[in-house]
């Protein structure tokens, strides 16, 4: 552990230029604008893996954008590691809402400021200074593996053909991911699931043509009317999701495994003042913690329809859009979950529109074990490096790849992330702290150390 310790000391200001280097990098992988970033942010990455000393380092082309392998094999009957991360990051929208410009990294009161800080560039190139740390002080303890993919947030189609085609390279005996948040510094914790994910797009149309609203209203249905009544009869009094057979698959905790859940520290009223809410939202009968991380969940990411800008204009719109998720939870199936969607949305449709629902795309939910050889060494590095055991969580969020990592090469995750909920992921002034920085780098290395050891007995 000292020794760990002094490295990150010893390098401490290299370690963050590096990270800043990266954080330039607009790799906004939604918007075909910032294409030319992206492919360069990909080229960085596998400069970085190699300088660290990593091998067969190789930019991997895809009809999308291009995975960064590398590995360092010291030995085939030694466990192998296999890092993912990704290197793309969500849109830095609304641009008007950042203290400082998203990619020009700033740090304020000890934390990093910029699109991706956290998610995940921020994340992921702890690992590959953790790996350089322990090429440079000789203490690579097993196989490693690194898959950094640039689609992340925007599906991950390309990198699931690529995990087909690929079996025999990304064999490996678990995969390792900083991708999601703990309770704090002073509560850390491992998340044991991540939500799976449907994404589609409905539209509504009516007349076939903006009309005046004076001349036409109240002899025509309005669609943006329309679409707001069809959307908010999603949800019932309670808060329940009201598409038929949406619930038919969940399956309920167990009583013992929701009292587990609800044990991890929670303070209501820190959580409402983060978020200037007077009030929380959501299914009756379960805990917020039950809410986010063990419940689906059916949320409109955007709407729009008719006049948006500068002053009036007095129009009927001929038509009106919403982009629509759902959040899964086992053993629901972000194809089924689809279907059922669209039927009922068409059912719901009053005869005055017609109403078109188009897929974007989707992820399954997991459940990561807990009494796993890996699992127990990353609760043994956390407890070494944070001086406490890690509470198990179950995350919200959705990392698509995860599941198929299951399903196509047998693999286990575990989720080892060392970001906030309160970091602003995909928000404005996204930040990641510089102490969670360093010490990801110095807990990844015990992970290995263990995960090798506990393998050996
Ligand atoms: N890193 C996040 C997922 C995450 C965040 C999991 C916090 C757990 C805690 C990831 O980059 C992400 O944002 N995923 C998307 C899914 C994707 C298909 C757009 C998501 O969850 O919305
Ligand atoms: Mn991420
Ligand atoms: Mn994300």
């Amino acid at each position: 552990m000292q020794a760990i310790k002094n490295y990150v000391e010893a390098n401490k200001d290299r370690l963050l230029n590096e990270l800043f280097e990266l954080l330039r990098f607009p790799s906004v992988s939604a918007d075909p604008k910032y294409k030319e970033h992206v492919l360069k942010t990909a080229d960085y990455v596998a400069q970085k893996l190699r300088d660290a000393g990593a091998d067969n380092v190789e930019v991997c082309q895809t009809a999308g954008y291009p995975i960064v392998y590398g590995e360092k094999i010291i030995d085939p009957s030694l466990p192998t590691v296999l890092t993912y991360g990704h290197y793309d990051v969500q849109p830095p929208d609304p641009l008007e809402l950042w203290k400082t410009p998203p990619f020009e990294p700033t740090v304020r009161d000890g934390k990093i400021y910029a699109r991706g800080a956290c998610d995940d560039k921020g994340q992921f190139y702890m690992h590959v200074k953790a790996f350089e740390l322990m090429m440079q002080t000789n203490t690579l303890p097993c196989n490693i593996k690194f898959m950094i993919e640039g689609e992340e947030e925007v599906g991950s189609d390309n990198l699931g053909i690529f995990v087909k085609q690929n079996k025999d390279r990304l064999k490996a005996d678990v995969v390792l991911i900083s991708d999601t948040s703990m309770i704090s510094m002073e509560n850390p914790s491992l998340e044991t699931g991540l939500r799976g994910l449907t994404y589609l797009e409905v539209e509504v149309v009516g007349p076939n043509r903006d009309l005046h609203s004076g001349v036409y209203g109240g002899a025509v249905a309005n669609p943006a009317t329309i679409l707001a009544k069809m959307i908010a009869s999603l949800h019932d009094e309670n808060n329940h999701i009201t598409i038929p057979g949406f619930y038919d698959k969940v399956i309920d905790l167990t009583p013992a495994e929701r009292k587990a859940l609800n044990e991890a520290p929670y303070d209501e009223t820190e959580y409402k003042a983060d978020l200037d809410v007077k009030e929380l939202w959501g299914e009756k009968g379960y805990t917020t913690f039950e809410r986010t991380g063990t419940r689906p969940t059916l949320e409109v990411n955007g709407i729009w329809s008719g006049y948006i800008g500068e002053g009036a204009k007095t129009v009927l719109p001929s038509k009106a859009n919403a982009k629509i998720s759902m959040r899964l939870v086992p053993n629901q199936h972000s194809d089924e979950i689809f279907q059922l969607f669209a039927d009922h949305f068409t059912k719901i449709a009053p005869p005055y529109v017609k109403v078109k629902v188009t897929p974007h795309h989707g992820g399954e939910p997991v459940v990561t074990p807990t009494d796993s050889v890996a699992f127990r060494a990353a609760e043994k590095a956390i407890e070494t490096s944070f001086g406490k055991k890690p509470i198990p969580t179950r995350g919200g969020g959705s990392i698509p790849i995860v599941a198929l990592f299951e399903e196509v090469l047998g693999i286990k995750t575990v989720l080892m992330g060392f970001g906030l909920d309160s970091d602003a992921l995909h928000s404005p002034n996204e930040k990641y702290d510089i102490f969670n920085y360093y010490k990801g780098i110095e807990t990844i290395p015990l992970f290995h150390k263990y995960f090798a050891e506990l393998n050996s007995q």
